[in-house]
Protein backbone atom coordinates (compact mmCIF):
# COMPACT_ATOMS: atom_id res chain seq x y z
CA UNK A 1 0.00 0.00 0.00
CA UNK A 2 1.18 3.94 -1.09
CA UNK A 3 0.17 5.63 1.91
CA UNK A 4 1.39 8.66 2.44
CA UNK A 5 4.16 8.70 5.23
CA UNK A 6 2.41 11.66 7.32
CA UNK A 7 -0.52 10.28 6.74
CA UNK A 8 0.33 6.84 8.68
CA UNK A 9 2.00 9.43 11.31
CA UNK A 10 -1.45 10.85 12.42
CA UNK A 11 -2.71 9.81 15.37
CA UNK A 12 -6.26 10.21 17.20
CA UNK A 13 -6.04 11.37 20.24
CA UNK A 14 -7.87 8.67 22.03
CA UNK A 15 -4.07 6.60 21.21
CA UNK A 16 -2.53 8.86 23.32
CA UNK A 17 -2.05 8.11 26.56
CA UNK A 18 0.24 7.47 29.68
CA UNK A 19 2.39 5.37 28.37
CA UNK A 20 3.36 8.37 25.58
CA UNK A 21 4.62 10.48 28.51
CA UNK A 22 8.06 11.43 27.13
CA UNK A 23 7.72 11.02 23.51
CA UNK A 24 7.01 13.39 20.60
CA UNK A 25 3.57 13.08 19.32
CA UNK A 26 1.42 14.78 15.97
CA UNK A 27 -1.86 15.98 16.50
CA UNK A 28 -4.25 17.20 14.16
CA UNK A 29 -7.80 18.77 15.06
CA UNK A 30 -10.05 21.50 15.60
CA UNK A 31 -9.68 24.00 18.28
CA UNK A 32 -12.70 23.08 20.84
CA UNK A 33 -11.67 25.62 23.62
CA UNK A 34 -8.87 28.34 24.10
CA UNK A 35 -8.45 29.43 27.69
CA UNK A 36 -4.87 32.05 28.16
CA UNK A 37 -4.12 31.76 32.09
CA UNK A 38 -1.62 33.82 33.37
CA UNK A 39 0.97 33.32 30.53
CA UNK A 40 0.15 29.73 29.82
CA UNK A 41 -2.24 29.14 26.43
CA UNK A 42 -4.37 26.12 27.11
CA UNK A 43 -5.46 24.82 23.61
CA UNK A 44 -8.26 22.16 23.93
CA UNK A 45 -7.75 19.82 20.76
CA UNK A 46 -10.63 18.03 19.23
CA UNK A 47 -10.77 15.39 16.99
CA UNK A 48 -13.07 12.31 15.98
CA UNK A 49 -12.33 10.19 19.46
CA UNK A 50 -11.23 12.74 21.80
CA UNK A 51 -10.08 16.15 23.41
CA UNK A 52 -6.55 16.48 24.19
CA UNK A 53 -5.03 19.53 25.88
CA UNK A 54 -2.50 21.51 24.35
CA UNK A 55 0.18 23.84 26.49
CA UNK A 56 2.04 26.60 24.60
CA UNK A 57 4.68 28.18 27.02
CA UNK A 58 4.96 32.18 26.93
CA UNK A 59 8.77 31.28 25.58
CA UNK A 60 7.52 28.91 22.55
CA UNK A 61 7.98 30.59 19.19
CA UNK A 62 4.60 29.90 18.31
CA UNK A 63 2.98 31.52 21.46
CA UNK A 64 1.73 34.65 19.23
CA UNK A 65 0.04 32.39 16.70
CA UNK A 66 -1.49 30.13 19.61
CA UNK A 67 -3.42 33.76 20.80
CA UNK A 68 -4.63 34.08 17.64
CA UNK A 69 -6.57 30.60 17.16
CA UNK A 70 -10.45 30.97 17.75
CA UNK A 71 -12.79 28.14 18.49
CA UNK A 72 -13.09 25.30 15.35
CA UNK A 73 -9.28 26.95 13.70
CA UNK A 74 -8.23 23.41 12.40
CA UNK A 75 -4.20 22.83 13.38
CA UNK A 76 -1.56 20.64 13.19
CA UNK A 77 0.60 20.30 16.54
CA UNK A 78 3.46 18.18 17.74
CA UNK A 79 5.38 18.14 21.10
CA UNK A 80 6.40 16.07 24.25
CA UNK A 81 3.36 14.16 26.10
CA UNK A 82 3.76 15.13 29.57
CA UNK A 83 1.76 14.32 32.89
CA UNK A 84 -1.12 16.56 33.85
CA UNK A 85 -0.59 18.14 37.52
CA UNK A 86 -4.22 18.39 37.84
CA UNK A 87 -6.36 15.70 35.62
CA UNK A 88 -9.32 15.50 34.09
CA UNK A 89 -11.20 12.52 34.71
CA UNK A 90 -14.04 13.52 32.22
CA UNK A 91 -11.95 12.59 29.01
CA UNK A 92 -9.76 9.69 28.04
CA UNK A 93 -6.56 11.68 27.51
CA UNK A 94 -7.50 13.55 30.84
CA UNK A 95 -3.97 12.13 32.09
CA UNK A 96 -2.03 14.12 29.78
CA UNK A 97 -1.37 17.24 27.77
CA UNK A 98 0.99 18.21 25.03
CA UNK A 99 3.54 20.76 25.35
CA UNK A 100 3.74 22.48 22.12
CA UNK A 101 7.02 22.66 20.18
CA UNK A 102 5.36 22.76 16.71
CA UNK A 103 2.35 24.56 15.40
CA UNK A 104 0.87 25.12 12.15
CA UNK A 105 -2.59 26.53 11.60
CA UNK A 106 -3.97 24.13 8.31
CA UNK A 107 -7.26 26.67 8.21
CA UNK A 108 -9.35 28.87 10.00
CA UNK A 109 -13.40 29.26 11.02
CA UNK A 110 -15.69 31.59 10.78
CA UNK A 111 -17.83 32.19 13.95
CA UNK A 112 -20.17 29.32 14.37
CA UNK A 113 -23.84 29.75 13.63
CA UNK A 114 -24.58 26.35 16.63
CA UNK A 115 -22.71 25.65 19.59
CA UNK A 116 -20.70 22.51 18.93
CA UNK A 117 -21.86 21.01 22.33
CA UNK A 118 -23.73 18.18 23.35
CA UNK A 119 -25.64 20.17 25.96
CA UNK A 120 -26.14 22.93 24.12
CA UNK A 121 -29.69 24.00 24.04
CA UNK A 122 -29.43 25.17 19.79
CA UNK A 123 -33.38 24.42 18.33
CA UNK A 124 -32.95 21.12 16.31
CA UNK A 125 -33.85 22.84 13.51
CA UNK A 126 -31.02 25.40 13.07
CA UNK A 127 -28.51 22.36 14.37
CA UNK A 128 -29.96 20.16 11.57
CA UNK A 129 -29.64 23.49 9.08
CA UNK A 130 -25.87 23.39 10.27
CA UNK A 131 -25.48 19.26 10.75
CA UNK A 132 -22.56 19.25 9.35
CA UNK A 133 -21.46 21.37 12.27
CA UNK A 134 -23.70 19.43 14.43
CA UNK A 135 -21.57 16.00 13.36
CA UNK A 136 -18.33 17.55 15.50
CA UNK A 137 -20.43 16.64 18.40
CA UNK A 138 -18.84 13.82 20.50
CA UNK A 139 -22.39 11.94 21.04
CA UNK A 140 -23.15 11.76 17.76
CA UNK A 141 -19.98 10.77 16.47
CA UNK A 142 -20.18 8.32 19.12
CA UNK A 143 -23.73 7.43 18.27
CA UNK A 144 -22.53 7.25 14.07
CA UNK A 145 -19.18 4.96 15.21
CA UNK A 146 -21.92 2.76 17.14
CA UNK A 147 -24.29 2.28 14.05
CA UNK A 148 -20.98 1.63 12.02
CA UNK A 149 -19.89 -1.41 14.23
CA UNK A 150 -23.37 -2.76 14.10
CA UNK A 151 -23.11 -2.61 10.60
CA UNK A 152 -20.06 -4.60 10.51
CA UNK A 153 -20.95 -7.09 13.36
CA UNK A 154 -24.19 -7.55 10.72
CA UNK A 155 -22.12 -8.00 7.92
CA UNK A 156 -19.67 -10.20 9.46
CA UNK A 157 -21.82 -12.59 11.12
CA UNK A 158 -23.80 -13.17 7.80
CA UNK A 159 -21.09 -13.67 5.62
CA UNK A 160 -19.72 -16.21 8.33
CA UNK A 161 -23.44 -18.20 7.58
CA UNK A 162 -22.85 -18.02 4.12
CA UNK A 163 -25.25 -15.19 3.41
CA UNK A 164 -24.35 -13.17 0.26
CA UNK A 165 -24.88 -9.37 0.03
CA UNK A 166 -26.02 -8.43 -2.92
CA UNK A 167 -27.62 -4.69 -4.38
CA UNK A 168 -31.29 -4.72 -5.81
CA UNK A 169 -32.47 -1.39 -8.01
CA UNK A 170 -33.17 1.86 -6.20
CA UNK A 171 -35.50 2.76 -9.54
CA UNK A 172 -37.95 0.15 -8.90
CA UNK A 173 -42.35 -0.41 -10.26
CA UNK A 174 -44.68 1.67 -8.30
CA UNK A 175 -46.81 -1.57 -6.45
CA UNK A 176 -50.19 -0.89 -4.36
CA UNK A 177 -50.36 -2.05 -0.84
CA UNK A 178 -48.16 -0.16 1.99
CA UNK A 179 -47.62 2.90 2.24
CA UNK A 180 -47.19 5.85 -0.48
CA UNK A 181 -44.41 5.70 -2.61
CA UNK A 182 -41.87 8.49 -3.78
CA UNK A 183 -41.90 8.88 -7.86
CA UNK A 184 -39.43 9.30 -10.00
CA UNK A 185 -40.64 10.52 -13.25
CA UNK A 186 -38.96 8.85 -16.21
CA UNK A 187 -37.45 11.58 -19.05
CA UNK A 188 -37.46 8.90 -21.79
CA UNK A 189 -40.87 7.58 -20.98
CA UNK A 190 -42.77 10.60 -20.83
CA UNK A 191 -45.88 10.07 -18.00
CA UNK A 192 -44.28 6.98 -16.93
CA UNK A 193 -42.34 6.70 -13.08
CA UNK A 194 -40.40 4.44 -11.56
CA UNK A 195 -40.77 4.07 -7.65
CA UNK A 196 -38.02 4.41 -5.63
CA UNK A 197 -38.81 0.59 -2.93
CA UNK A 198 -40.08 0.95 0.11
CA UNK A 199 -37.92 -2.42 0.88
CA UNK A 200 -36.50 -4.78 -1.15
CA UNK A 201 -39.18 -7.32 -0.78
CA UNK A 202 -40.25 -8.50 -4.27
CA UNK A 203 -36.20 -8.52 -5.30
CA UNK A 204 -35.31 -10.62 -2.51
CA UNK A 205 -37.74 -12.85 -3.32
CA UNK A 206 -37.08 -13.18 -6.78
CA UNK A 207 -33.36 -13.81 -5.46
CA UNK A 208 -34.59 -16.82 -3.91
CA UNK A 209 -36.64 -17.77 -6.88
CA UNK A 210 -33.11 -17.28 -8.80
CA UNK A 211 -31.15 -20.02 -6.56
CA UNK A 212 -29.42 -17.16 -4.49
CA UNK A 213 -30.92 -19.11 -1.40
CA UNK A 214 -29.80 -16.85 1.54
CA UNK A 215 -29.14 -13.36 0.69
CA UNK A 216 -28.96 -10.32 2.25
CA UNK A 217 -28.40 -6.09 2.49
CA UNK A 218 -27.95 -2.95 4.30
CA UNK A 219 -31.09 -1.44 1.95
CA UNK A 220 -31.86 2.06 1.76
CA UNK A 221 -36.12 2.21 1.70
CA UNK A 222 -38.09 4.72 0.95
CA UNK A 223 -41.94 5.34 2.16
CA UNK A 224 -43.86 8.91 2.09
CA UNK A 225 -45.74 8.34 5.17
CA UNK A 226 -46.68 10.79 8.46
CA UNK A 227 -43.12 10.56 10.47
CA UNK A 228 -43.12 9.78 13.90
CA UNK A 229 -39.70 10.05 16.68
CA UNK A 230 -38.57 6.44 15.30
CA UNK A 231 -39.75 7.06 11.51
CA UNK A 232 -38.03 8.35 8.69
CA UNK A 233 -39.14 8.77 5.04
CA UNK A 234 -35.72 7.15 4.08
CA UNK A 235 -34.49 4.82 6.28
CA UNK A 236 -32.03 2.10 6.16
CA UNK A 237 -33.03 -2.05 6.59
CA UNK A 238 -30.68 -5.18 7.64
CA UNK A 239 -32.96 -6.87 4.96
CA UNK A 240 -32.42 -10.94 5.04
CA UNK A 241 -34.44 -13.60 2.75
CA UNK A 242 -33.20 -17.77 3.03
CA UNK A 243 -34.91 -20.49 1.50
CA UNK A 244 -35.97 -24.11 2.43
CA UNK A 245 -36.50 -22.51 6.02
CA UNK A 246 -39.40 -22.47 8.19
CA UNK A 247 -40.86 -19.88 10.51
CA UNK A 248 -38.38 -21.23 13.38
CA UNK A 249 -35.30 -21.28 11.22
CA UNK A 250 -35.67 -17.41 10.20
CA UNK A 251 -36.67 -16.59 14.03
CA UNK A 252 -33.62 -18.41 15.31
CA UNK A 253 -31.44 -16.69 12.65
CA UNK A 254 -32.69 -13.08 13.33
CA UNK A 255 -32.66 -13.21 17.29
CA UNK A 256 -28.69 -14.78 17.00
CA UNK A 257 -28.28 -11.70 14.66
CA UNK A 258 -29.65 -9.19 16.92
CA UNK A 259 -27.96 -11.54 20.20
CA UNK A 260 -24.48 -10.93 18.21
CA UNK A 261 -24.99 -7.28 17.61
CA UNK A 262 -25.62 -6.26 21.46
CA UNK A 263 -22.72 -8.89 22.50
CA UNK A 264 -20.20 -7.34 19.88
CA UNK A 265 -21.32 -4.22 20.65
CA UNK A 266 -22.13 -3.18 23.69
CA UNK A 267 -20.98 -6.30 25.38
CA UNK A 268 -24.83 -7.23 26.50
CA UNK A 269 -25.63 -10.92 26.86
CA UNK A 270 -28.90 -11.53 25.67
CA UNK A 271 -30.61 -14.83 26.26
CA UNK A 272 -32.05 -16.76 23.73
CA UNK A 273 -34.10 -17.97 22.89
CA UNK A 274 -36.47 -14.88 22.61
CA UNK A 275 -39.30 -14.78 24.42
CA UNK A 276 -42.23 -15.66 21.86
CA UNK A 277 -45.62 -14.34 22.35
CA UNK A 278 -48.70 -14.37 20.23
CA UNK A 279 -50.05 -11.55 18.43
CA UNK A 280 -53.39 -11.96 20.43
CA UNK A 281 -51.81 -12.66 23.66
CA UNK A 282 -49.64 -9.33 22.97
CA UNK A 283 -52.45 -6.99 22.39
CA UNK A 284 -55.35 -8.55 24.89
CA UNK A 285 -52.35 -8.46 28.12
CA UNK A 286 -50.62 -4.98 26.54
CA UNK A 287 -52.79 -3.52 24.27
CA UNK A 288 -49.94 -3.47 21.37
CA UNK A 289 -48.27 -5.88 19.07
CA UNK A 290 -44.77 -4.59 20.69
CA UNK A 291 -45.59 -4.25 23.83
CA UNK A 292 -42.47 -2.98 26.29
CA UNK A 293 -41.88 -5.55 28.83
CA UNK A 294 -39.51 -3.68 30.64
CA UNK A 295 -42.45 -2.78 33.36
CA UNK A 296 -45.49 -4.55 34.10
CA UNK A 297 -49.35 -3.30 34.42
CA UNK A 298 -50.80 -5.79 32.43
CA UNK A 299 -54.04 -5.38 31.03
CA UNK A 300 -57.30 -7.38 33.10
CA UNK A 301 -60.06 -8.20 30.79
CA UNK A 302 -62.66 -7.56 33.59
CA UNK A 303 -66.08 -7.77 31.30
CA UNK A 304 -67.10 -11.29 32.43
CA UNK A 305 -67.28 -9.64 36.46
CA UNK A 306 -70.08 -7.76 35.14
CA UNK A 307 -72.54 -9.72 33.08
CA UNK A 308 -75.38 -9.22 35.17
CA UNK A 309 -74.57 -5.75 36.53
CA UNK A 310 -77.09 -3.22 37.33
CA UNK A 311 -74.41 -0.29 36.88
CA UNK A 312 -76.38 1.12 33.91
CA UNK A 313 -72.59 1.97 32.45
CA UNK A 314 -71.38 -1.55 32.73
CA UNK A 315 -74.69 -2.71 31.68
CA UNK A 316 -75.07 -0.51 28.42
CA UNK A 317 -71.55 -1.63 27.82
CA UNK A 318 -72.00 -5.05 27.68
CA UNK A 319 -75.63 -4.73 25.83
CA UNK A 320 -73.12 -3.08 22.82
CA UNK A 321 -71.28 -6.08 23.01
CA UNK A 322 -68.01 -3.89 24.43
CA UNK A 323 -65.75 -4.68 26.82
CA UNK A 324 -64.24 -3.48 30.14
CA UNK A 325 -60.79 -3.91 30.88
CA UNK A 326 -58.68 -1.92 33.46
CA UNK A 327 -55.66 -1.19 34.14
CA UNK A 328 -53.82 -1.33 37.88
CA UNK A 329 -51.33 1.34 38.70
CA UNK A 330 -49.73 -0.37 41.79
CA UNK A 331 -48.90 2.22 45.01
CA UNK A 332 -49.75 5.09 42.53
CA UNK A 333 -53.00 6.19 43.95
CA UNK A 334 -51.89 9.15 45.80
CA UNK A 335 -50.25 10.65 42.61
CA UNK A 336 -52.90 10.82 40.79
CA UNK A 337 -55.30 13.75 41.29
CA UNK A 338 -58.09 14.92 40.10
CA UNK A 339 -56.00 17.43 37.78
CA UNK A 340 -54.00 14.52 37.03
CA UNK A 341 -56.36 12.00 35.92
CA UNK A 342 -58.64 14.63 33.70
CA UNK A 343 -55.06 14.98 31.50
CA UNK A 344 -55.14 11.24 31.14
CA UNK A 345 -59.06 11.51 30.16
CA UNK A 346 -57.60 13.69 27.63
CA UNK A 347 -54.99 11.36 26.75
CA UNK A 348 -56.96 8.14 26.14
CA UNK A 349 -59.48 10.36 24.53
CA UNK A 350 -56.74 11.02 21.95
CA UNK A 351 -57.26 6.74 21.14
CA UNK A 352 -60.48 7.29 20.50
CA UNK A 353 -61.72 6.46 24.02
CA UNK A 354 -64.77 7.96 25.23
CA UNK A 355 -63.39 8.07 28.70
CA UNK A 356 -61.70 6.91 31.68
CA UNK A 357 -63.44 5.68 34.80
CA UNK A 358 -60.71 5.15 37.95
CA UNK A 359 -61.44 3.54 41.06
CA UNK A 360 -59.28 4.61 44.11
CA UNK A 361 -58.40 1.74 46.55
CA UNK A 362 -57.56 2.35 50.25
CA UNK A 363 -59.17 1.12 53.00
CA UNK A 364 -62.69 1.98 51.32
CA UNK A 365 -62.97 2.45 47.40
CA UNK A 366 -63.31 5.97 45.97
CA UNK A 367 -63.43 7.49 42.52
CA UNK A 368 -65.51 8.29 39.19
CA UNK A 369 -68.04 5.09 39.27
CA UNK A 370 -67.96 4.41 42.65
CA UNK A 371 -71.00 5.29 43.00
CA UNK A 372 -72.81 3.32 40.34
CA UNK A 373 -71.48 0.31 41.28
CA UNK A 374 -72.87 -2.03 44.27
CA UNK A 375 -70.25 -2.51 47.59
CA UNK A 376 -70.01 -6.26 46.61
CA UNK A 377 -68.73 -5.74 42.91
CA UNK A 378 -66.22 -3.38 44.37
CA UNK A 379 -64.94 -6.43 46.60
CA UNK A 380 -65.16 -8.47 43.23
CA UNK A 381 -63.37 -6.39 41.37
CA UNK A 382 -60.72 -5.95 44.66
CA UNK A 383 -59.83 -9.73 44.46
CA UNK A 384 -60.22 -10.21 41.00
CA UNK A 385 -57.41 -7.89 40.46
CA UNK A 386 -55.61 -8.39 43.67
CA UNK A 387 -55.94 -4.81 44.91
CA UNK A 388 -53.67 -3.35 47.73
CA UNK A 389 -54.20 0.15 49.65
CA UNK A 390 -52.70 3.09 47.31
CA UNK A 391 -53.49 1.17 44.10
CA UNK A 392 -55.28 3.15 41.29
CA UNK A 393 -57.82 1.32 38.82
CA UNK A 394 -58.13 2.46 35.29
CA UNK A 395 -60.95 1.32 33.55
CA UNK A 396 -62.12 1.69 29.77
CA UNK A 397 -65.06 0.13 27.90
CA UNK A 398 -65.66 0.11 24.16
CA UNK A 399 -64.91 -1.92 21.72
CA UNK A 400 -61.72 -3.93 21.55
CA UNK A 401 -60.05 -2.59 19.10
CA UNK A 402 -60.27 1.09 20.89
CA UNK A 403 -59.92 -0.39 24.70
CA UNK A 404 -56.73 -2.14 23.54
CA UNK A 405 -55.43 0.39 21.83
CA UNK A 406 -56.45 2.95 24.57
CA UNK A 407 -55.00 0.97 27.28
CA UNK A 408 -51.61 0.13 25.87
CA UNK A 409 -51.05 3.85 25.56
CA UNK A 410 -52.08 4.72 28.94
CA UNK A 411 -50.10 1.53 30.13
CA UNK A 412 -46.69 3.12 28.55
CA UNK A 413 -47.44 6.14 29.98
CA UNK A 414 -48.52 5.52 33.44
CA UNK A 415 -45.09 3.62 33.40
CA UNK A 416 -42.90 6.61 31.72
CA UNK A 417 -44.24 9.01 34.10
CA UNK A 418 -43.73 7.30 36.84
CA UNK A 419 -40.41 6.31 36.35
CA UNK A 420 -41.32 2.09 36.17
CA UNK A 421 -38.66 2.25 33.08
CA UNK A 422 -35.34 0.69 34.17
CA UNK A 423 -33.55 2.28 31.19
CA UNK A 424 -30.61 0.26 31.75
CA UNK A 425 -32.36 -3.02 30.70
CA UNK A 426 -33.99 -4.21 27.32
CA UNK A 427 -36.86 -6.43 26.74
CA UNK A 428 -36.68 -8.56 23.69
CA UNK A 429 -39.56 -10.43 22.46
CA UNK A 430 -40.74 -12.10 19.01
CA UNK A 431 -44.37 -11.50 18.35
CA UNK A 432 -45.66 -13.95 16.32
CA UNK A 433 -49.07 -15.43 14.49
CA UNK A 434 -50.17 -12.09 13.41
CA UNK A 435 -53.14 -12.14 11.07
CA UNK A 436 -53.12 -12.22 7.48
CA UNK A 437 -55.34 -8.68 7.29
CA UNK A 438 -56.32 -5.80 9.57
CA UNK A 439 -59.57 -3.69 8.74
CA UNK A 440 -59.05 -0.26 7.35
CA UNK A 441 -61.98 1.85 8.09
CA UNK A 442 -60.09 4.72 5.56
CA UNK A 443 -60.22 2.37 2.87
CA UNK A 444 -62.95 0.62 4.01
CA UNK A 445 -61.45 -3.41 3.34
CA UNK A 446 -59.01 -5.32 5.22
CA UNK A 447 -55.56 -4.78 3.71
CA UNK A 448 -52.55 -6.58 4.01
CA UNK A 449 -51.18 -7.13 7.74
CA UNK A 450 -47.68 -7.58 7.22
CA UNK A 451 -47.21 -7.53 3.00
CA UNK A 452 -48.96 -9.45 0.38
CA UNK A 453 -46.53 -11.63 -0.09
CA UNK A 454 -47.43 -13.43 3.66
CA UNK A 455 -47.76 -16.68 3.69
CA UNK A 456 -51.30 -17.86 5.90
CA UNK A 457 -50.50 -20.36 8.28
CA UNK A 458 -51.11 -23.69 5.87
CA UNK A 459 -54.55 -24.54 8.57
CA UNK A 460 -56.10 -21.03 7.67
CA UNK A 461 -55.28 -20.93 3.77
CA UNK A 462 -59.45 -21.38 3.05
CA UNK A 463 -60.00 -18.83 5.40
CA UNK A 464 -57.65 -16.15 2.35
CA UNK A 465 -61.26 -15.21 0.77
CA UNK A 466 -64.11 -16.26 3.16
CA UNK A 467 -63.37 -15.91 6.91
CA UNK A 468 -60.39 -13.17 6.46
CA UNK A 469 -60.90 -11.73 10.04
CA UNK A 470 -60.34 -15.37 11.48
CA UNK A 471 -56.77 -16.42 8.78
CA UNK A 472 -53.69 -16.19 10.79
CA UNK A 473 -50.17 -15.88 9.32
CA UNK A 474 -46.62 -17.09 9.60
CA UNK A 475 -45.60 -13.18 10.43
CA UNK A 476 -43.48 -12.58 13.17
CA UNK A 477 -42.02 -9.45 14.78
CA UNK A 478 -38.92 -8.68 16.38
CA UNK A 479 -39.63 -5.65 19.68
CA UNK A 480 -37.01 -4.49 21.67
CA UNK A 481 -38.42 -2.28 24.14
CA UNK A 482 -41.28 -1.41 22.94
CA UNK A 483 -40.23 -0.65 19.48
CA UNK A 484 -40.60 -2.86 16.22
CA UNK A 485 -37.05 -3.33 15.57
CA UNK A 486 -38.03 -5.78 12.84
CA UNK A 487 -40.22 -7.81 11.01
CA UNK A 488 -40.60 -11.01 8.38
CA UNK A 489 -42.13 -13.42 7.32
CA UNK A 490 -42.49 -17.02 5.60
CA UNK A 491 -43.87 -15.96 1.92
CA UNK A 492 -46.23 -17.61 -0.07
CA UNK A 493 -44.11 -19.75 -3.15
CA UNK A 494 -47.16 -20.69 -4.71
CA UNK A 495 -48.85 -18.79 -7.52
CA UNK A 496 -52.46 -20.02 -6.90
CA UNK A 497 -51.96 -18.94 -3.36
CA UNK A 498 -50.56 -15.69 -4.50
CA UNK A 499 -53.32 -14.85 -6.43
CA UNK A 500 -55.68 -15.93 -3.73
CA UNK A 501 -53.96 -13.22 -1.30
CA UNK A 502 -54.13 -10.39 -3.96
CA UNK A 503 -57.96 -10.90 -4.73
CA UNK A 504 -58.36 -11.45 -0.69
CA UNK A 505 -57.15 -7.78 -0.99
CA UNK A 506 -59.77 -6.87 -3.66
CA UNK A 507 -57.10 -6.61 -6.43
CA UNK A 508 -58.68 -7.77 -9.77
CA UNK A 509 -57.57 -9.92 -12.31
CA UNK A 510 -56.28 -6.51 -14.60
CA UNK A 511 -54.79 -4.79 -11.84
CA UNK A 512 -53.06 -8.52 -10.54
CA UNK A 513 -51.68 -8.83 -14.24
CA UNK A 514 -50.44 -5.42 -14.57
CA UNK A 515 -48.87 -4.89 -11.35
CA UNK A 516 -47.70 -7.96 -10.44
CA UNK A 517 -47.79 -10.45 -13.58
CA UNK A 518 -44.02 -10.51 -13.82
CA UNK A 519 -44.08 -11.55 -9.95
CA UNK A 520 -46.52 -14.22 -10.03
CA UNK A 521 -45.19 -15.41 -13.28
CA UNK A 522 -41.84 -16.28 -11.61
CA UNK A 523 -43.37 -18.06 -8.78
CA UNK A 524 -44.62 -20.57 -12.07
CA UNK A 525 -40.84 -21.60 -12.55
CA UNK A 526 -39.40 -23.73 -9.30
CA UNK A 527 -39.96 -21.22 -6.53
CA UNK A 528 -38.29 -22.54 -3.38
CA UNK A 529 -39.96 -22.63 -0.47
CA UNK A 530 -38.80 -19.40 1.46
CA UNK A 531 -38.83 -16.67 4.23
CA UNK A 532 -37.11 -14.01 5.69
CA UNK A 533 -36.95 -10.55 7.90
CA UNK A 534 -35.96 -6.69 7.80
CA UNK A 535 -34.37 -4.74 10.88
CA UNK A 536 -34.67 -1.70 10.91
CA UNK A 537 -30.78 -0.32 11.19
CA UNK A 538 -31.91 2.99 12.34
CA UNK A 539 -34.39 1.66 14.77
CA UNK A 540 -31.80 -0.61 16.58
CA UNK A 541 -29.12 1.91 16.44
CA UNK A 542 -31.19 4.44 18.16
CA UNK A 543 -32.29 1.74 20.51
CA UNK A 544 -28.77 0.97 21.08
CA UNK A 545 -27.63 4.84 21.80
CA UNK A 546 -30.32 5.09 23.94
CA UNK A 547 -32.05 7.89 22.45
CA UNK A 548 -35.94 8.39 21.59
CA UNK A 549 -34.72 10.38 18.30
CA UNK A 550 -34.23 8.35 14.68
CA UNK A 551 -32.57 11.83 13.57
CA UNK A 552 -29.49 11.05 15.88
CA UNK A 553 -28.13 8.10 14.68
CA UNK A 554 -28.32 9.01 10.59
CA UNK A 555 -25.53 11.43 9.64
CA UNK A 556 -27.84 13.56 7.45
CA UNK A 557 -31.97 12.88 8.59
CA UNK A 558 -35.12 14.52 6.90
CA UNK A 559 -37.08 16.90 9.77
CA UNK A 560 -40.73 15.53 10.58
CA UNK A 561 -41.79 17.25 8.13
CA UNK A 562 -39.42 14.93 5.42
CA UNK A 563 -37.45 18.17 4.01
CA UNK A 564 -33.79 18.43 4.48
CA UNK A 565 -33.00 22.04 5.94
CA UNK A 566 -29.37 21.95 5.17
CA UNK A 567 -29.49 21.48 0.80
CA UNK A 568 -32.96 23.16 1.27
CA UNK A 569 -34.78 19.72 -0.55
CA UNK A 570 -37.64 19.32 -1.97
CA UNK A 571 -36.79 22.46 -3.99
CA UNK A 572 -38.41 23.54 -7.57
CA UNK A 573 -36.69 22.25 -10.06
CA UNK A 574 -36.35 24.71 -13.78
CA UNK A 575 -38.94 24.55 -16.06
CA UNK A 576 -36.52 22.88 -18.77
CA UNK A 577 -36.03 20.15 -16.31
CA UNK A 578 -40.12 19.86 -16.53
CA UNK A 579 -40.35 19.82 -19.56
CA UNK A 580 -38.21 17.17 -20.57
CA UNK A 581 -39.48 15.35 -18.01
CA UNK A 582 -43.11 16.02 -19.93
CA UNK A 583 -44.70 17.32 -16.34
CA UNK A 584 -46.16 20.55 -15.66
CA UNK A 585 -47.04 21.55 -11.86
CA UNK A 586 -50.39 23.02 -11.18
CA UNK A 587 -51.40 25.63 -9.02
P1 LIG B 1 -41.39 -3.65 7.65
O1 LIG B 1 -42.24 -2.72 6.88
O2 LIG B 1 -41.95 -4.19 8.93
O3 LIG B 1 -41.04 -4.94 6.81
O4 LIG B 1 -40.00 -2.96 7.93
C1 LIG B 1 -38.98 -3.64 8.63
C2 LIG B 1 -38.41 -2.76 9.71
O5 LIG B 1 -37.95 -1.53 9.19
C3 LIG B 1 -38.10 -0.50 10.15
N1 LIG B 1 -38.91 0.60 9.57
C4 LIG B 1 -38.59 1.90 9.65
N2 LIG B 1 -37.57 2.53 10.25
C5 LIG B 1 -37.50 3.87 10.15
N3 LIG B 1 -38.39 4.62 9.47
C6 LIG B 1 -39.45 4.05 8.84
N4 LIG B 1 -40.30 4.81 8.15
C7 LIG B 1 -39.58 2.62 8.93
N5 LIG B 1 -40.47 1.72 8.44
C8 LIG B 1 -40.05 0.51 8.84
C9 LIG B 1 -38.80 -1.12 11.35
C10 LIG B 1 -39.43 -2.36 10.76
O6 LIG B 1 -39.60 -3.37 11.72
N6 LIG B 1 -40.13 -6.21 3.53
C11 LIG B 1 -40.57 -6.33 4.91
C12 LIG B 1 -39.65 -7.21 5.71
C13 LIG B 1 -39.82 -8.67 5.44
O7 LIG B 1 -40.98 -9.15 5.39
O8 LIG B 1 -38.80 -9.35 5.24
C14 LIG B 1 -40.60 -4.92 5.52
O9 LIG B 1 -40.22 -3.95 4.94
O10 LIG B 1 -37.84 -1.45 12.32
Amino acid sequence: MNIRKDYMKKTFNCEISDKNVGENVEVIGWVSKIRNLGGLIFIDLRDRTSIIQLVVNPESEYYNEALNLKNEYVIKASGKVSKRLTPNEKIITGNIEIIVNNLELLNTSNELPIQINDFSNTLEDTRLKYRYLDLRRPALIKNLELRHNITMSIRNYLDKLNFLEIETPILCKSTPEGARDYLVPSRIFNGKFFALPQSPQIYKQLLMVGGIERYFQIAKCFRDEDLRADRQPEFTQVDVEMSFVDEDDVITIGENLIANIFKETKNIDIKLPLLRMKYDDAINKYGSDKPDLRFDLEIKDITKLFLNTESILFKTAIENNHIINAIVAPNLSDKYSRKEIDKLTEFVKTYKAKGLAYIKYEDTFSGSIVKSLKESELETIKNELNLKKNDIVFIVFDTKKVVKTALGALRNKIAKDNNLIDEDTYSLLVVTDFPSFEWSDEENRFMACHHPFTAPKDEDIDKLLNDKENCYSKAYDFVINGYEAGGGSIRIHNEEIQEKMFKALELTDEDIKEKFGFFVDALKYGTPPHGGFALGLDRLTMILSNTTNIRDVIAFPKTASSNDLMSDAPNVVNNEQLKELGIKVGE
